[in-house]
């Protein structure tokens, strides 16, 4: 932050330049960024401000994170603790226990010496919660993504994906150096078209249950029925959907009953679970197969023990207080209502996930400070996580917010998006 009372957007900052400006240099030292990246980052410096903020409290629907040098209470609207896990009484006290008995860290490979009593036991319900035969745990979503993808595709295969999915999906087929295709979002004539398009020894279509950055669902019915006329497999992303979607809390494939036509089920355990890292569950033959051949599984450490104790605590508080669910999901049609009222633009959003779209970056960030001066945090998205014309906020309702955590953040809306909205139209 720079020095003065409180700084303001520099004028030497160029909100015409993104990320995208700065992916490729000249320099022959790979140390050194492309032309104009400093400077750049530099100008921002206030735009900056907004991401990599210090929480000083846990992921709660009210906490605290640093802002202005100080210690700032906000309604949080930005992290994934969709049920209100993170910083569940009994949770915490779970992996507290396994902490006096386990230590901090797995201190191994799960191949080699990670694996404890607590992750097969974890292996084993989650395998069983999703009616697979076997599952794998991963020391990361993102690396369980990877490892899963490149550690079933070969050159002579091809991963087809939709244009929105997310990196970990997309750098999994990139390191596999299988082809790759992409269909339009959610689009099953596009699907089709790749799939007649390619023509690989095998193809894996990869979906997602909630598209994070879009808070809507795949339209799984129809991508399947395209993906089966074509024999394709099909693997789901349920990062965002697992534990919060479903009747029981088996994600998307559940709720759009789906599951029986989705052999391969990856879920993350950072978003609804509240903890870190990630899973893959199917047949037991491809899980004895990624075992050996997902990198990021074999050659990297097994998750704490910690984490894993609070990850099964989770999963049977999830599946056995179904209100929580229902509280999220009234939480997120209340408040996307509200906001539609106020004439705010949540795009596709059907979902706890809604972006609140602004579509102009330097006004984005202009916002999204004066909404952290109110005490409202909600996440700054800009290029290229989404389309210039979609830059946005993005917020995430729990079922830990209460109606007036809601009425006040919809206040602070009223008083700050509103009329900038209303001034564009
Ligand atoms: C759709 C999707 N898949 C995978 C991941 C990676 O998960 P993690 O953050 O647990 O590494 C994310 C993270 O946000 C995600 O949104």
């Amino acid at each position: 932050m720079r020095g003065d009372a409180r700084p303001g957007p520099d004028s030497d900052f160029d909100a015409r330049l993104s990320l995208g400006d700065f992916v490729v240099g000249q320099s022959d030292d790979p140390l050194t960024p492309p032309a104009g990246f400093t400077e750049w980052r530099e100008a921002g410096a206030w735009e900056a401000e907004l991401y990599e903020p210090n929480m000083l409290a846990s992921a709660d629907a009210r906490t605290q994170i640093e802002y202005d040098g100080k210690v700032h209470p906000v309604i949080n609207l930005c992290s994934y603790n969709y049920l209100g896990l993170a910083n569940h009484p009994e949770i915490v006290a779970a992996a507290i226990e396994a902490l006096r008995k386990y230590g901090v860290g797995a201190c191994g490979s799960p191949t080699l010496s990670g694996m404890t009593d607590l992750h097969r036991k974890l292996e084993r319900a989650v395998a069983q919660f999703l009616g697979r035969e076997d599952a794998i745990l991963f020391n990361s979503g993102f690396g369980g993504a990877l490892g899963t993808i490149s550690g079933l595709l070969r050159k002579a295969d091809v991963a087809i994906m939709d244009d929105r999915s997310h990196l970990s999906l997309r750098d999994g087929a990139v390191l596999s150096r299988c082809r790759i295709d992409r269909f339009e979002h959610n689009d099953p004539e596009s699907l089709d078209e790749a799939l007649r398009r390619r023509h690989g020894k095998r193809r894996l279509v990869i979906v997602e249950g909630i598209y994070s950055m879009d808070g809507d669902f795949a339209s799984l019915d129809q991508l399947l029925t395209v993906s089966e006329e074509h024999g394709a497999t099909v693997m789901i992303d349920e990062a965002h959907s697992m534990l919060a979607c479903g009747e029981n809390g088996r994600g998307a494939a559940e709720q759009f009953n789906a599951e029986s036509r989705i052999p391969l089920i990856y879920g993350t355990f950072s978003k609804a679970f509240g903890a870190l890292g990630g899973f893959i569950a199917g047949p037991q033959e491809t899980m004895d197969y990624l075992r050996l051949y997902a990198h990021s599984y074999v050659y990297s450490c097994a998750l704490p023990p910690a984490v894993v104790a609070a990850i099964l605590k989770g999963l049977e508080i999830a599946t056995s207080e179904p209100e929580l669910r229902e509280r999220l999901w009234e939480n997120a049609s209340y408040f996307r209502a509200q906001m539609n009222a106020l004439g705010i633009d949540t795009g596709a959003s059907t979902t706890y996930i809604m972006p609140l779209i602004v579509g102009d970056r330097s006004r984005m960030y202009r916002l999204g400070h004066e909404l952290r001066r109110r005490g409202l945090w909600v996440a700054p998205v800009d290029y290229p996580a989404v389309p210039e014309d979609r830059i946005c906020f993005r917020a995430c309702v729990t079922a830990n917010h209460t109606r007036a955590d809601l009425d006040e953040a919809l206040n602070i809306l009223d008083d700050t998006l509103v009329p900038h909205l209303l001034q564009k139209a």
